[in-house]
């Protein structure tokens, strides 16, 4: 690990490169890692609460209205966290294009009706998936999983969105687009939302 470094160098990012609206420019960078990744739309989302934050892994389901939208389970641990704090962090990593983005911003429940547009919009095991999975609880074994998701295939007539899986749109007010360059000099521009607008400032490496 330790003797395990490689220069960046696919890209740079230049000011004219950047558009006014960050989620313009981070929309075009999903866009490019599409053609390398194979979940370009996944980021790492942090929450946090009494000081602990914790993380993982969720997909970008859609930009719009300024926000980052995700779906998930209210009650999981994610969900409860973000019930406590609404504050959170999001960080895209795309390996192959050696590029990373950093939001910060505040997520908020979207509509009930909103929710039920995705969710049956998704294959249909996927919708019992949800409907069966009590994400975050404790599991007494893989068996009882199976089970359950088997009896709930068999009854069509049951399936229907629970009411604590939905989305979470998150407002940013943070975001910093990170693209690697060589000797460790990497391109970082970091928008700031000042005063209704976007602030932009470029960073130290
Ligand atoms: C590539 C990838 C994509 C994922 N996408 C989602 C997602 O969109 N929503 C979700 O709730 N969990 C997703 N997960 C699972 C989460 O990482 C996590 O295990 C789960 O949501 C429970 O997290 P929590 O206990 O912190 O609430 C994904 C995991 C991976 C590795």
């Amino acid at each position: 690990m330790k003797d395990e470094r490689r220069d960046y160098s696919k890209d740079l990012l230049r000011e004219e490169d950047l558009s006014s609206d960050p989620l313009t420019l981070l929309q075009s960078w999903i866009e490019e890692a599409r053609k390398s990744e194979l979940d370009p739309t996944a980021f790492v989302l942090s929450t946090s609460v009494k000081g602990q934050p914790s993380s993982r892994v969720v997909l970008l389901k859609e930009i719009r209205s300024g926000q980052l939208v995700f779906f998930t389970n209210y009650q999981s641990q994610k969900g409860m966290e973000i019930s406590l704090n609404p504050m959170v962090s999001l960080n895209f990593f795309w390996a192959s294009a050696e590029r990373q983005v950093r939001v910060l911003g505040k997520a908020e429940r979207i509509s009930a009706a909103e929710s039920d547009q995705y969710f049956y919009s998704r294959p249909f095991e996927s919708q019992v998936g949800a409907m069966v999975s009590h994400q975050s609880e404790t599991l007494s074994s893989r068996e009882a999983l199976d089970n359950e998701f088997e009896a709930a295939l068999k009854d069509k007539s049951t399936l229907k969105r629970p009411e604590h899986w939905g989305g979470f749109a998150i407002t940013p007010h943070e975001i910093e687009f990170w693209q690697g360059r060589p000797s460790r000099l990497h391109d970082r521009f970091q928008y700031q939302w000042t005063e209704g607008r976007w602030e932009i400032r470029r960073l130290y490496p």
